[in-house]
């Protein structure tokens, strides 16, 4: 009787480090992971900056899984209309796809900008081109937000230089600057202030209706591409220049500044003006057709 009035605060400790112990491997996952799956694991996470997280979209086919009463979907009975059509002679044809083509072998990325005027009824005629894009179930996605306020250009730039110094100096990596090397190209930004105009192409990852409800943009930034596809041909055909550029990490910033709303986000900063006169390009050349088209 002696030896067991000892030896139940003993059996008491051991029974509550038993319960304990279980408690801990009940909560530890359940199986350990090897530095096979480590190394997956780190290079799924691995910062992948040309994927910008400004960029990433999963609206286009998750947009309702967290659907609620704000979506709203479009059943508007479309009535249908002939559609009319500009048939050219085959001989036409292969002179005006010639001709195009032509005008289009000319455009380059040039980021060299003349300060000189344009007349602001060719940057509308430009935009309303950029306008008659396709879109994912016509949505028409895209917001152009046209800035020739030198003060407003100004702030543009602090910003895109500040996040530009830092995506070379840290977030590119070596081989990206490298590769960029040969196009000359640096943080410093000096067509931000000087072109007459800074084009800004924010994709809508939804719609916002008058009244609040949301609305699917499906594949919104293919459509939004699409249309700055066709807003550098409209460039080109206005005798215009401009530099593609994708100021990484800028957007949240440059949105709030451009008072643009949530559902927005920047895909792509043109600068448009005439080339400076002494502006220079790097001589690229384009693959030939061979490379780039398959005929089966
Ligand atoms: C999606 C995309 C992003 C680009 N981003 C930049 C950029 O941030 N800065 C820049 O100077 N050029 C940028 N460029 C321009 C490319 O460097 C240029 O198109 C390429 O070197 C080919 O030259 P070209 O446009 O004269 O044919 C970009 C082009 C594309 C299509």
């Amino acid at each position: 009787m002696a030896l067991l009035s000892v030896l139940t605060p003993v059996l008491v400790v051991i029974l509550c480090l038993v319960i304990g112990f279980m408690l801990v491997k009940s909560r530890e996952p359940e199986t350990t992971s090897t530095s096979q799956d480590k190394t997956k694991a780190a290079s799924k996470s691995e910062f992948r900056p040309w994927v910008d997280q400004d960029l990433q979209d999963d609206t286009e086919i998750t947009a309702r899984e967290d659907e609620d009463d704000d979506w709203v979907d479009n059943e508007q009975d479309l009535p249908h209309v002939p559609y009319s059509h500009q048939r050219y002679t085959e001989e036409t044809m292969l002179a005006r796809s010639q001709e195009f083509y032509t005008l289009m072998n000319q455009r380059r990325s040039v980021r060299f900008i003349s300060p000189e005027p344009v007349p602001r009824e060719v940057i509308d005629n430009v935009i309303r081109t950029a306008g008659t894009a396709p879109s994912g179930a016509h949505t028409e996605p895209w917001t152009f937000v046209v800035v020739s306020d030198p003060e407003m250009k100004h702030q543009i730039r602090l910003i895109v230089e500040e996040e530009e110094e830092v995506n070379y100096r840290q977030r590119m990596g070596d081989k990206w600057v490298r590769d960029l090397a040969k196009l000359r190209t640096n943080w410093i930004k000096e067509y931000l202030d000087v072109a007459p105009y800074l084009v800004l192409i924010f994709k809508q990852t939804y719609g916002i209706l008058p009244n609040s409800q949301k609305k699917t943009h499906y594949y919104n930034e293919i459509s939004v591409s699409i249309s700055c596809g066709i807003l550098l041909a409209a460039l080109q055909n206005a005798g215009l220049v401009t530099v593609t550029s994708t100021p990484l990490n800028c957007g949240p910033q440059l949105r709030l500044l451009l008072k643009r709303p949530a559902n927005e986000k920047l895909l792509i900063l043109l600068p448009v003006g005439y080339p400076a006169a002494d502006a220079t390009i790097p001589d690229l050349k384009r693959k030939p057709l061979d490379d780039i088209m398959v005929h089966i």
